[in-house]
């Protein structure tokens, strides 16, 4: 009973907590990322290379906001614009280049270098030696998405806006697993018994057993509740599974004063420090809470200096502890950037600076053939049902490219080296 209790008090104070307000506030870094300026109202899906310099999205355009399109080697993505694309959110990976998750394009693109995109016949775009990472007609957006240490599981978070929402139909969580090319939705009878509404921000802890994703109720046109729900990661399969709510974002800042449903807050991006520090970006109110997974009620609300409606944010900078915020300035057209102190670095950039196959993570590198002949691998098999899906002929053509990338190195390689005709 005693037991029953304290378990009750501390779930307590996990979902509604106590909130103190930081002393310090993040400050603009317009003058650090001077392409903030031509980002626009769509400025979303914040990323950071392995030198810990910002990158974002808006709807039509992947690029870095230090230098724009000035450093051609730096990653940089153009979009049609149209009702096809909608780009919403970008990471930086160590083994998989650049991924670019696009919301209307149902899908999410890889890019390695300076990529220019063009249409295809099928109505979606790409272009030579540009692959489509995932394309899946049945996922409403994606949102936004994170990746496990090992690249191998990546989790996808959507919504579908309407007036009023109904839990488990308009919002969703997918689970895709890179190594097989499986796609998983998180069954809408799980959401629907849990409460989940409309997901958007989303991402693991730092030792990837659990995922967290927001939700947000809509009633009549009005949010009227919004939490953050924690999913177990099954071990086995990568797959999440008993979402439980941890947190009660309305009730949590009322607590400290903060009036965030009586001005719409709506949470966005979230992204998670080393230490299991979730940051939520509170769009609509200049702010940012940061909220422990590990030590229940410890959060402090961060005022934003610039960003008025703030949508992501990511860890960058040199130790890779300074927290960068995007969202709409105070005139709610323009873009802004705010940068936050902390005293831990994020769990992404961690991840990327962690030696690996080299992404475009690392712009800096130069792929070395080293002395030893790359391994040959043998072709992927191309053999499928006599009538694959979309998403397995994507697959097949992904590993077909990857394959001949790879014999492309080895001849380039025998004929560096071992050409007879060199003598
Ligand atoms: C996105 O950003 C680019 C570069 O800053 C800008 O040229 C473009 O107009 C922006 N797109 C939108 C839809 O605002
Ligand atoms: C990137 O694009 C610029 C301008 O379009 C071009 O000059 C440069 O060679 C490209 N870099 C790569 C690595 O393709
Ligand atoms: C979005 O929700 C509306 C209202 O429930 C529905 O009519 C529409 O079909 C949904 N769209 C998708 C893509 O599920
Ligand atoms: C929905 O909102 C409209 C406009 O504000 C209002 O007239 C209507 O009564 C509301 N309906 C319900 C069921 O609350
Ligand atoms: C915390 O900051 C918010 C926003 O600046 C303010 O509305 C609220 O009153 C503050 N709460 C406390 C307890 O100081
Ligand atoms: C709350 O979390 C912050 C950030 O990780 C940490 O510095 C602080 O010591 C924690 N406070 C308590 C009471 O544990
Ligand atoms: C990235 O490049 C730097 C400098 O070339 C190098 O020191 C570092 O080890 C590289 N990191 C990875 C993950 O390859
Ligand atoms: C693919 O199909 C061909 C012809 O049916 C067969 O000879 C071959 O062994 C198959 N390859 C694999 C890897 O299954």
């Amino acid at each position: 009973m005693k037991i029953a209790i304290s378990f009750a008090i501390l779930a307590a104070a996990t979902v509604h907590g106590a909130v103190h307000n930081s002393t310090v506030s993040a400050t603009s870094a317009a003058d650090k990322f001077p392409v903030i300026g031509q980002m626009g109202s769509s400025i979303e899906g914040a990323s950071v290379n392995h030198k810990g310099e910002l990158f974002a999205v808006n709807k039509t355009h992947f690029l870095s906001l230090k230098t724009g399109t000035s450093d051609p080697r730096n990653p940089r993505l153009v979009g049609p614009g149209d009702k096809t694309s909608y780009f919403a959110s970008s990471r930086f990976t160590r083994s998989h280049h650049v991924l670019i998750g696009d919301a209307l394009g149902h899908s999410i693109w890889q890019q390695d270098y300076n990529g220019t995109v063009k249409r295809r016949w099928h109505g979606r775009f790409a272009k030579r030696a540009y692959t489509p990472f995932l394309i899946n007609d049945k996922l409403l957006q994606p949102n936004d998405f994170t990746i496990n240490q090992a690249e191998t599981y990546l989790y996808m978070s959507g919504m579908n806006y309407t007036a009023t929402t109904q839990a488990g139909e308009h919002g969703d969580v997918w689970f895709y697993n890179i190594k097989t090319g499986t796609h998983k939705q998180v069954a809408k009878d799980v959401m629907r018994n849990a409460g989940i509404h409309r997901c958007n921000g989303i991402d693991l802890s730092p030792d990837d057993k659990y995922l967290y994703v927001t939700s947000g109720q809509n009633y009549n046109d009005t949010v009227i509740s919004t939490k953050i729900y924690r999913f177990e990661i099954d071990p086995a399969t990568g797959e999440p599974r008993n979402p439980t709510t941890v947190v009660d974002l309305y009730q949590v800042l009322a607590n400290a004063g903060v009036k965030a449903r009586e001005r719409g807050m709506d949470p966005d991006g979230m992204r998670m420090d080393i230490a299991g520090n979730l940051f939520i970006t509170l769009n609509a109110i200049p702010g940012v809470l940061r909220w422990s997974t590990t030590i229940p009620g410890n959060a402090t609300y961060i005022p934003l200096e610039t960003v008025d409606a703030p949508s992501n944010l990511e860890f960058g900078g040199e130790d890779g502890k300074t927290l960068y915020i995007v969202g709409r300035c105070q005139d709610r057209e323009k873009a802004c950037v705010d940068a936050y102190k902390h005293n831990i670095p994020g769990r992404a950039i961690t991840n990327l600076r962690l030696s690996g196959p080299p992404g475009t993570g690392n712009s800096t590198i130069t792929p070395d053939p080293g002395t030893e002949f790359p391994t040959m691998p043998n072709p992927p098999n191309t053999n499928g049902s006599s009538s694959p899906s979309d998403a397995d002929q994507e697959e097949k053509r992904r590993e077909l490219l990857e394959w001949i990338k790879v014999v492309e190195k080895y001849i380039a390689k025998w004929l560096k080296d071992y050409n007879p005709s060199k003598n």
